[in-house]
């Protein structure tokens, strides 16, 4: 079905003034912003639109409060985007927007778009690290590659937790509709899945533990562990509050740090995720493995 990537985000939220702040102190490229709702992207030109909780254009909320109106995915071609139609069209409503983006509703209420993707290619250089005999900045010192303000270059995934119940049907939706793929599935957790143009572990997690529908996070990928200890500190020193320590996770191995997000839900800044493609089989878990890896036990 040719779908790349997450391509934005729309939330609606109940103090507009506050999320502005948050999403600009996050280090995402403010746009536009107003009383009314703001626009921001990431350097690769992901969006994230923020609106009045109240305002009439925004999609059914799956819960109440601030939180997550639509997912947005990027596809590689109005060919594809065509064929998405054609195939939800099958089932479901599906409305177009004046620029010929499509909407329609997953099968336990989520909004999704469907757009033409617009990738803006970012320039980065791969980390720099000196270790034993691997001296890639010999005679060259630290300040060369280091940057003082994180900037998420990429919405890597979002997760939404939602009854066990639904389990087979939310995920097939996914996966037999919309050509997602399965890394993981832990059946006492939820499914790991990835759009069929990313090698992203996931991209798309859907977490079958939680008594109702509800967004749970949204992550910004960046460079390194320290880019995610650099935001996660600038966003403590302006009192935002934290949700999860640093650390790495065991499934997709991204080294993480979460934060409460005015908007709904956590937000989370990540590195280093496990990147696999169509030739990665399924694994199946009863539950998540025992992998230990480390977790900061002081928050910063
Ligand atoms: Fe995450």
């Amino acid at each position: 079905m040719g779908i790349n990537r997450i391509e934005g985000l729309v939330f609606g939220v109940d103090n507009i003034e506050k999320c502005t702040g948050f999403l600009d102190q996050w280090g995402l490229e403010k746009q536009e912003a107003s009383e009314k709702g703001a626009i921001f992207t990431t350097l690769e030109n992901q969006t994230i639109i923020i609106k009045d909780i109240n305002d009439a254009s925004l999609p059914k909320a799956v819960e109440e409060g601030p939180t997550v109106r639509e997912v947005v995915w990027g596809v590689d071609s109005k060919d594809s985007l065509d064929k998405i139609g054609a195939e939800m069209s099958k089932d479901r409503d599906v409305t177009e927007d004046s620029s010929g983006g499509l909407h329609c509703y997953d099968e336990i209420g989520i909004a999704n778009g469907f757009v033409v993707e617009d990738v803006v290619e970012v320039e980065e250089e791969a980390p720099v690290l000196n270790f034993n005999r691997f001296v890639p900045r010999l005679n060259e010192t630290i300040e060369k590659t280091q940057e003082h303000r994180t900037r998420p270059y990429r919405i890597g995934h979002v997760v939404y937790n939602f009854p066990e119940e639904h389990r087979e049907k939310a995920v097939s939706f996914y996966t037999d509709r919309l050509g997602f793929r399965v890394t993981d599935a832990v059946t006492n957790m939820g499914d790991f899945m990835q759009c069929e143009g990313s090698t992203y572990h996931h991209n798309w997690f859907l977490s079958h533990r939680g008594n109702r529908v509800m967004f749970n996070h949204v992550a910004f990928e960046v460079k390194d562990l320290e880019q995610i200890i650099l935001g996660g500190k600038y966003m403590r020193e302006r009192d935002w509050d934290t949700s999860r320590n640093p650390g790495r996770h065991n499934l997709g191995s991204n080294l993480h740090w979460y934060f409460k997000n005015p908007c709904g839900g956590e937000i989370e800044y990540f590195s280093d995720m496990d990147r696999m493609d169509e030739n990665w089989e399924t694994r199946y878990w009863d539950e998540p493995p025992a992998i230990n890896f480390w977790k900061a036990e002081i928050v910063l």
